[in-house]
């Protein structure tokens, strides 16, 4: 039985997550790690819970023993535009703490997941079908420390024989918890903004194509990879995966058909244009589907209909 630590189990993935491994591994084994923001009471009180910061090396090897942790899922981040007003913090969480996370998997033989992003590739990559292995020298503090956690995973494997995995994760798009200040949040937020006002203002152009994904298909995948043969895997650190490509009128037009009323207009916001356009338009994802079977279940008509569905009788019972 796997004893899993998740660290930034309150974040956008980590709380869906943290759950999804709690329903298949059992409650007791799988370990809710938070740093500030409180846990909901369905985290609180399904399972462990312990405060861990990842820049704080000590903390994680305490409770790492404490459990008897061999599987750690590290998801804490700041995410893109969030990163660029402070890359300082960026750095601290998103490489030192990559750093510490592999100190104590090397220490205490766990296997990690690292999310990459798509936001590891930069304005010299292709941007049409991104290739797994291409440029990647992009121009923000996130994927700055992206790459840098991808080359680093691949350093503790084949140096230390720490068994690390990742995937560049796209935009993920969910109902559950709101991402904190990414680029690509402006595909959740036009949901919630369809269901709740009827009219949305998009921060990125129209014409801006991003990789996307629904989150069920985000959390089969990290946990997919997790389980998959160590023997196929050629890459490890990281895969693309992609579950759709769109840009700001393909989704507008998705909930349009539902919400026929629905207005959208624009008011660009400049770092995320400046971010959203040195990042794929479209990644290759074969290699993930090659090496352990990657298939996404959700493409944009049926994630819309959820979507609306799941928000909207939310926001019936007033709590959004
Ligand atoms: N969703 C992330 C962001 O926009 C990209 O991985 O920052």
């Amino acid at each position: 039985m796997k004893n899993i630590l998740v660290i930034g189990s309150v974040g956008q993935i980590g709380s869906e997550l943290t759950m999804e491994l709690r329903n298949r591994y059992g409650n007791d084994h799988v370990v809710a790690g938070y740093r500030r923001t409180k846990p909901s009471p369905e985290l609180a009180e399904s399972g462990p819970l312990e405060v861990i910061d990842a820049t704080d090396v000590a903390r994680i090897n305490d409770v790492v023993k404490k459990y008897n942790i061999d599987t750690i899922y590290n998801l804490a981040a700041l995410l893109s535009a969030v990163a660029e007003a402070n890359p300082q913090a960026a750095w601290n969480v998103g490489a030192n703490g990559v750093y510490n996370v592999l100190e104590v998997a090397r220490e205490h033989n766990c296997a990690v997941f690292l999310p990459s992003s798509i936001g590891a590739f930069g304005l010299s990559t292709p941007l049409d079908n991104t290739p797994q292995d291409t440029i990647q020298r992009p121009g923000t503090m996130y994927g700055v420390t992206k790459v840098a956690g991808e080359l680093l995973s691949d350093y503790y494997f084949k140096r230390f024989g720490v068994d690390t995995r990742g995937v560049r994760y796209p935009g993920i798009i969910s109902n559950v918890t709101l991402p904190g200040g990414g680029t690509t949040d402006y595909a959740v937020e036009i949901f919630y903004e369809a269901v709740k006002t009827g009219k949305f203002t998009c921060p990125l152009p129209k014409g801006t194509f991003l990789d996307m994904m629904y989150m069920p298909d985000a959390l089969d995948a990290a946990i997919d990879l997790m389980e998959a043969d160590p023997d196929k895997l050629i890459h490890r650190n990281c895969f693309n995966i992609s579950a759709m490509s769109f840009d700001p009128e393909i989704v507008f037009n998705a909930v349009k058909k539902y919400y026929p009323d629905f207005i959208m207009d624009y008011d660009v916001d400049k770092v995320k244009q400046g971010i959203a356009e040195s990042w794929p338009n479209k990644m290759d994802d074969s290699a993930a589907r090659e090496e352990w079977g990657w298939n996404p279940k959700w493409d944009l008509d049926r994630m819309t209909q959820d979507m609306l569905k799941v928000i909207k009788e939310k926001h019936e019972k007033g709590l959004i």
